[in-house]
């Protein structure tokens, strides 16, 4: 669905992703792992399009999507979460889905302007789908609760909720479960796997490692803006160069646990 080709960014002297080469398949939930600074969330900007390549190119359905705008990419399906949560903190949470549906409204700004029929009718799709995204995510209940006001998990999830009111076919999550405690991660991942059974393709960055073996069929390992890795969860945990690139951090111990170590 997604390939992207020796794609590399380039920061002053520094490079943050470096010939990176990854085949996202349909269907597929795809993992995007490695050290802090490795170079996962510059991935992400690159496939969302908020940032440019500094060489290399991005396919979506064989199509060459390198240098789309975002909104260009947004049409074609693409969506995503933020590792620092985005919202609208001052409006309500079912507000704030909406805004994820502005890019498939149907009726003009004219029609908004004098709140013409269409708008109206639009309007009030607009609101029951939203209503049914927050129950998808499990946050009917706090519909007009200020979006600033809910718990970390709970705006993870609006987050995700947002992002699929755009009704994508490829959604980036970058660090969906930071923040959560253990409760919270296992009813995302239970959540995420109900997204994918809504024929959405998952590409996911995370930190919490058994949560990423638990749930991705692939995982694609970057270090320093390198691949080093690739393969199902398995392979990429007895990877020797996997578990080097941890080493002394925290997330060794991590991956030992998760070893059954
Ligand atoms: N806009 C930027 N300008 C300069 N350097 C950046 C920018 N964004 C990220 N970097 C650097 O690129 C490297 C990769 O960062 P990032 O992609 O955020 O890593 P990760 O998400 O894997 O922790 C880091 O060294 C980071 O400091
Ligand atoms: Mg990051």
């Amino acid at each position: 669905m997604l390939t992207a080709s020796k794609l590399t960014k380039q920061f002053t002297g520094l490079l943050a992703v470096n010939e990176v080469d990854v085949a996202v398949e349909a269907g597929s939930v795809h993992g995007i792992i490695g050290p802090n600074g490795a170079g996962k969330t510059t991935l992400f900007n690159l496939i969302s399009g908020l940032l440019p390549p500094t060489s290399g190119s991005l396919t979506l359905d064989g199509r060459d999507i390198t240098a789309a705008a975002p909104y260009e990419r947004t049409r074609l399906g693409v969506a995503r979460t933020f590792q620092n949560i985005r919202m609208f903190s001052d409006m309500t949470v079912i507000e704030n889905v909406m805004t994820g549906m502005h890019t498939r409204l149907e009726y003009s700004g004219v029609a908004a302007l004098f709140r013409l029929p269409a708008f109206r009718r639009g309007e009030r799709a607009a609101k029951e789908r939203a209503t049914e995204l927050l129950e998808f995510v499990n946050l009917a209940g706090k519909a007009r609760s200020r979006s600033g006001d809910l718990s970390y998990g709970d705006q993870r999830r609006l987050e995700i909720a947002r992002a699929l009111a755009g009704d994508p076919r490829l959604l980036l999550l970058d660090e969906p479960a930071a923040g959560m405690n253990p409760t919270e991660t296992r009813d995302l991942a239970t959540l995420l796997r109900q997204v994918g059974q809504r024929d959405i393709t998952l590409l996911l960055v995370e930190h919490n490692m058994g949560f990423v073996m638990d749930l991705c069929d692939r995982i694609t390992v970057l270090n320093f803006g390198r691949k080093i890795a690739e393969g199902t969860p398995r392979q990429v945990r007895d990877d020797p160069s996997v578990i080097e690139a941890y080493l002394g951090t925290k997330v060794a111990e991590r991956l030992a646990k998760a070893h059954g170590a």
